[in-house]
């Protein structure tokens, strides 16, 4: 299987002018919640790791923890601050009124409570990208972009991004500042971004696209092989596609996936990332772990070069209308803007 043991990372670029970064990310919301227990000491030592192998690209949001995967972050990045191109993400706001708890906002005056927010939790002067995390419906994007262009001018974050967001509101956004990145659910059991036109977009704006849940939250590594095998609480338990019968379906794309990858001499989870990246040179996906080996196997996903023949055969074993059972619930997918 490959990996990396050193720090020979390669880099990309968040669209053909934008900045450098990490050819492969870490992802680090499930060092502080959602995917069950996290060690705090071994969340600690793979962030440490993932520096040692030059990958800089780190992923958080003020809703992780809530809060704390920020504060963790920031403890991290004491002293060393440039050595991380450290993006985070607002707009989910805990509610009380709201059935679901949470709420959007993308008002310009959250814009600025958000970031001195998070910057403080951070410890850090400056976001280098800072993403809407879901577009505010009751708030035009045109203004919640102009108030990101404004912490710009004003030194508290370097880039823009947008994520889940549709073509027509990143071209909106393009009008008001150039936006960086996209952040979307992209992965071989999640290809919306190539229907709905969002991949395009970027494309045609210059805009990079960071796939999220690049590993299918995991479950493209073929290691999950039973609803079981998730602890009490972790939120998969309560995801479409990993109930029922969907379960069963979908690991049978999985294990066909697994023989392809053995038989190229890397990890299903390698082929899965391989995948993303072998898509467009300006795609740059943060896989998430909370554990040293699994970084350091994502990781080698840089090292797994596919041609068109590879990509073909992993698609064919890999039929998008054959994964059963939708990404999100009804109600979480009510925040996507399609
Ligand atoms: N913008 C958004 O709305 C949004 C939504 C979701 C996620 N994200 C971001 O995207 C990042 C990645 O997405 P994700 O964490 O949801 O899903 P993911 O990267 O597809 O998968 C993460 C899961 O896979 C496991 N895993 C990682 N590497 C593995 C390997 N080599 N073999 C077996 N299992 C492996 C991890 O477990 P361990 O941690 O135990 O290793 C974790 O449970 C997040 O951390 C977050 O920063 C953004």
């Amino acid at each position: 299987m490959a990996m990396i043991r050193e720090k020979t990372m390669q880099t990309r670029t968040l669209g053909p002018a934008g900045p450098t970064v990490s050819a492969i990310g870490l992802g680090c919301m499930s060092m502080t919640h959602m995917y069950g227990h996290a060690d705090a000491a071994e969340s600690v030592a793979t962030l440490e790791r993932a520096l040692e192998l030059g990958v800089t690209f780190w992923d958080t949001a003020d809703m992780y923890g809530p809060k704390l995967n920020e504060e963790l972050l920031g403890r991290v990045l004491q002293g060393r601050r440039d050595a991380v191109f450290l993006a985070t993400k607002f707009g989910f706001v805990p509610d009380a009124t709201d059935p679901r708890g949470v709420r959007i906002d993308g008002r310009p005056e959250y814009v600025r409570e958000a970031v001195d927010a998070s910057l403080k939790r951070l410890q850090i002067d400056t976001i280098d990208l800072y993403y809407l995390h879901r577009v505010d419906q009751a708030t035009p994007i045109e203004d919640t972009v102009g108030a990101m262009a404004d912490l710009i001018k004003a030194g508290k974050i370097r880039h823009i991004g947008l994520s889940e967001c549709s073509a027509a509101t990143l071209q909106r956004a393009c009008k008001v500042h150039q936006v960086t990145a996209v952040q979307s659910e992209y992965s071989l059991w999640t290809r919306d971004p190539e229907t709905n036109g969002v991949l395009d977009a970027c494309r045609q704006l210059g805009v990079g696209f960071v796939p999220y849940s690049p590993l299918g939250r995991g479950f493209l590594s073929g290691e999950i092989r039973s609803p079981n095998d998730f602890e009490a609480g972790d939120w998969r338990r309560s995801n479409p596609r990993f109930k029922g019968e969907n379960f069963q379906k979908n690991l049978d794309l999985v294990d066909k996936v697994q023989a392809i990858a053995a038989a190229k001499g890397c990890s299903a989870s390698q082929l899965a990332l391989a995948w993303t990246m072998a898509r467009w040179t300006h795609i740059i996906p943060i896989p998430g772990t909370k554990r040293r080996s699994r970084l350091e196997e994502n990781t080698g996903a840089a090292a797994v070069i596919l041609n068109a023949a590879d990509i073909a055969q992993i698609e064919a074993a890999f039929p998008i209308d054959e994964v059963a059972g939708d990404r999100y619930t009804t109600l979480m997918q009510a925040a996507v803007n399609v």
